[in-house]
């Protein structure tokens, strides 16, 4: 990542922390500052709009439910690519925020080789070597920055399909058509994964903080960086006041 790039993220970082706040209580931890959820909540709007209004245009049976959303057919043509513009702009401001703690690491790819433990949760806490974002994580970042290349690309050989050889535009919508899909499915368990499948962690984007229980049991060695202190002694002492006090009912 570019110097300039990473100074333009530390300045944003600063003016969002001025205009609003975010208040952490006592067994609480920050977890996304003030710029990171406001970039969150725009890529997510603008990613719903940019595919609601795209599947209203792709089949003629949503067309008929989808399109008087945006004001008739013709407007949710007009909208769309829009819609995919404001995403990609928001995306890659969302990149530069996150790029340092998405770096994949050896211990992603351990997380990947568990994958299946990691679903049916078979561990209470997560390994100790789990930082700020996990392997699954960190691909669906990966994914999304991926198949929002394409998308761009492909976006606009076909918003300025006169100019471009039919070939390549009728490629260009099995591509779009492609990366929409691999994204609507991240989507999908993303969201299982921030909110039922993870309670706590919804929260964190809401008013950027989570209790401290929650970083030691998902995210162990973030706990340990931001708090000086041992993830597995923390959830010992959890299991050992849990004991007691379902002796003393
Ligand atoms: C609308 C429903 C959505 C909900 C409820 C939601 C919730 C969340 C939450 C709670 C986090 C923080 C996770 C953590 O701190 O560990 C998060 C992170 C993230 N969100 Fe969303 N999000 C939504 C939509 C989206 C969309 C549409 C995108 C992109 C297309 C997106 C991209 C990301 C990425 C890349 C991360 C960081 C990696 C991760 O946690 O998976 N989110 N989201």
């Amino acid at each position: 990542m570019s110097s300039s790039a990473e100074e333009f993220d530390r300045r944003a970082r600063g003016e969002f922390a001025r205009i609003g706040k975010t208040r952490v209580h006592r067994g609480e931890l920050l977890r996304h500052p003030v710029y990171t959820r406001f970039l969150h909540w725009s890529v997510a709007i603008s990613f719903i709009l940019a595919l609601i209004s795209g599947f209203a245009i792709y089949s003629p049976w949503l067309f008929h439910f989808l399109t008087p959303v945006f004001g008739g057919g013709p407007r949710t043509r007009a909208l769309h690519p829009w819609f995919g513009v404001v995403f990609e702009v928001f995306f890659l401001f969302q990149f530069i925020n996150w790029f340092a703690p998405m770096a994949w690491t050896s211990v992603d790819s351990k997380f990947v080789r568990r994958l299946k433990e990691y679903a049916t949760n078979q561990y209470p806490v997560e390994p100790e070597d789990t930082d700020f974002f996990n392997g699954g994580q960190k691909l669906y970042f990966w994914s999304i920055a991926v198949s929002g290349l394409f998308f761009l690309l492909t976006g606009l050989l076909m918003w300025f399909d006169n100019t471009i050889p039919r070939w390549v535009v009728v490629i260009s919508y099995v591509l779009h058509d492609v990366a929409a899909l691999v994204m609507l499915g991240g989507f999908i368990i993303h969201v299982y994964e921030g909110t039922a499948q993870q309670p706590g962690t919804f929260r964190s984007m809401i008013n950027g903080t989570v209790t401290e229980k929650w970083a030691w049991t998902h995210h162990p060695a973030w706990y340990r960086r931001v708090t000086g202190r041992d993830p597995r002694e923390a959830y010992e002492r959890e299991k050992r006041r849990q004991t007691e006090r379902e002796r003393s009912v």
